[in-house]
């Protein structure tokens, strides 16, 4: 397995160079290197004897067939966009490896068929709204999301065409019937197996996600002659709230808060902004705890803005909550990575995944790889030739272990 290990992790890294900006690894939803990711897998999976289509919601897709007539089906896969500037391997390991597990099977049929999913949109950049591919298939993407627009003005809708694809065909990319489950393999993309030198780790659950903008709105003014006094300063406001909400995130336990993009109108050094809409991200394993938090920061932004004789604008893009992974088939799991030889480590995932939106859907669970110094969402996120294999070994063990129990 070292040496398909290796050809996984260059594959990553090949995919890596198609991006948005060059020297850097950025690819948002269906945005044109897209093109020549979906190009790169599909040659592989066709050359394995899958049957690959790309669904309207740009997820790309390939079906290994069962040995019999069967038509249950796992399926694999994670995403294939990017935050900007990201690592190699956030997402696409998980379709990598999937890809890898059916190459590995040499032409063995198993007693379901494996279904290979490359996500267009798991991370929310383009539009703000986060696991568009995966709702597709959960058939949850509905006619306001398709309304969402970008910074560019255009929608989900009209990306999708632009893409050379038709919403209208979104019906038909639901998951199938005979699902009978969905196994997603992810980089830890946190520091916890590092510290307890792991190299595989078995999620049991995700933690609940809000993401929301602020929109602190003052007045401009001239930065020479308006006295402090007088000045109703957007950037100041959301400076100081900022800070609120990292004090506020270091008060509850397992809670996260984070501020990530900032837009500063006119955005000018002679300038006193007039607006300013601040990203925030909240994250908690409880979605009371997680509420609760939202709705104090909240609470904050509007004292401190009356304070200042500001405004603020308020919309909330998500409220995702904790998701269990199915006890059940995370056993099976468990059992593939023991039988590999490897210790099982039960933990929580702190970043998000399209395995919450599966979840809803089909019994699913997640395997975890090392991340290295903990580090992601950025060009140093890496992954070690030797756990990618452990994950090999034991994916193998749960194919043949699922596939054979039927
Ligand atoms: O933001 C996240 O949790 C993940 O990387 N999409
Ligand atoms: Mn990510
Ligand atoms: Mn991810």
């Amino acid at each position: 397995m070292e040496q398909c290990a290796q050809q996984v992790i260059a594959l990553c890294r090949k995919l890596a160079g198609f991006t948005e900006e060059p020297g850097h690894i950025t690819r948002t939803f269906l945005s044109p290197p897209m093109h020549q990711v979906h190009a790169e897998l599909r040659s592989r999976m066709e050359r394995l004897g899958m049957a690959v289509f790309t669904d309207a919601a740009g997820n790309l897709r390939g079906y290994y067939p069962a040995k019999s007539s069967s038509s249950l089906r796992l399926i694999m896969g994670s995403h294939l966009d990017t935050v900007p500037r990201a690592g190699a391997f956030d997402g696409v390991l998980g379709v990598v490896l999937g890809i890898a597990l059916v190459e590995a099977l040499q032409g063995k049929r198993l007693s379901l068929g494996l279904e290979i999913i490359g996500f267009s949109e798991e991370e929310g950049v383009r539009f703000a709204f986060p696991f568009i591919g995966s709702r597709a298939l959960a058939g949850t993407l509905d006619a306001p999301a398709l309304e969402r627009r970008g910074p560019d003005g255009l929608s989900i809708a009209d990306a999708i065409r632009a893409f050379g694809l038709d919403p209208a065909h979104l019906p038909a990319a639901k998951l199938a019937e005979e699902t009978v489950g969905y196994l997603e393999f992810h980089i830890e993309q946190g520091p916890v197996l590092e510290g307890l030198n792991y190299p595989l780790g078995i999620v049991e659950h995700i933690v609940g996600q809000s993401r929301a903008s602020i929109c602190f709105i003052g007045k401009a003014g001239h930065a020479g002659t308006t006295p402090m006094k007088l000045r109703h300063d957007a950037l100041a406001a959301a400076a100081q709230w900022i800070t609120l909400v990292e004090a506020e995130a270091h008060k509850v336990p397992g809670l996260v808060a984070t501020v990530g993009c900032l837009e500063i109108e006119p955005n000018a050094t002679n300038v006193i902004a007039g607006s300013v809409r601040a990203s925030l991200d909240v994250r908690h394993a409880r979605d009371q705890l997680r509420h609760r938090a939202v709705d104090r920061l909240l609470d904050v932004a509007k004292q401190l803005a009356n304070d200042r004789g500001l405004s603020i604008e308020w919309t909330q893009h998500l409220d995702q909550p904790a998701t269990a992974m199915n006890p059940a088939i995370t056993k099976k799991l468990s059992d593939a990575v023991m039988a590999a030889g490897y210790p099982v480590h039960p933990m929580v995932s702190g970043a998000g995944h399209d395995a919450m939106i599966l979840a809803e859907q089909v019994p699913t669970a997640m395997l975890f790889l090392r991340s290295p110094g903990g580090i992601s969402h950025h060009p140093d996120e890496t992954v070690l030739a030797t756990d990618v294999a452990a994950a090999l070994t034991s994916g193998m063990n749960f194919l043949n272990a699922i596939g054979e129990t039927r």
